[in-house]
């Protein structure tokens, strides 16, 4: 699916990855095979305009990602997308919430540092006045069964991905 180069990183092994984003442009993500283990009883809350910019991100998201809230404002939320997720978890979230109904789903996020951590997604459209002026995004600690689960369902669905 993507580039790999290995690279050294606080005496942790990383790997860089070239990232495809939907819209065909790349970036080049360094990747670390550590999970954070999502932070008991807190809710990781963002909103977005309705382009999927970050307009605005809770306490519990800004400190799980590892960027600072001036680096998160402002950015697609594709800033956290990591490269074990299918193109299609995308594709059938947007879909979703576009068609204005609730999406959810296991989403593994990249993090600042290289590392990754695990949510349980529930995505929904802000309309005001028939009008969707933007979307919100709250998640919750993914049990390890599903996350089990979502690790197996994405790894297949990568392999067959184009
Ligand atoms: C409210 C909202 C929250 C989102 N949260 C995430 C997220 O936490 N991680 C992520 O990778 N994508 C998230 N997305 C999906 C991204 O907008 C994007 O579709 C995805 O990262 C793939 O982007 P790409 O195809 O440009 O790489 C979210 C979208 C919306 C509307």
């Amino acid at each position: 699916m993507s580039e790999t180069h290995p690279a050294q990183v606080g005496g942790e092994q990383g790997v860089r990855h070239e990232l495809r984003h939907h819209d065909g442009s790349t970036r080049s993500v360094l990747v670390i095979d550590r999970e954070v283990p999502y932070p008991e009883g807190k809710l990781i809350v963002s909103r977005t305009d309705s382009e999927g910019r970050i307009t605005h991100a809770n306490r519990a998201f800004v400190e799980m990602s590892g960027y600072t809230e001036e680096e998160l404002i402002g950015q697609a939320h594709s800033i956290l997308r990591h490269p074990d997720m299918p193109r299609a978890a995308f594709k059938s979230l947007w879909d979703t919430v576009q068609a204005g109904q609730e999406w959810r789903g296991y989403v593994k996020n990249l993090r600042k540092d290289g590392a990754y951590y695990w949510v349980f997604a529930t995505v929904i459209a802000n309309v005001r006045a028939g009008a969707t002026i933007g979307y919100t995004s709250v998640r919750r600690k993914p049990s390890r069964s599903k996350i089990d689960e979502a690790v197996a369902l994405y790894a297949t669905m990568r392999e067959t991905q184009t």
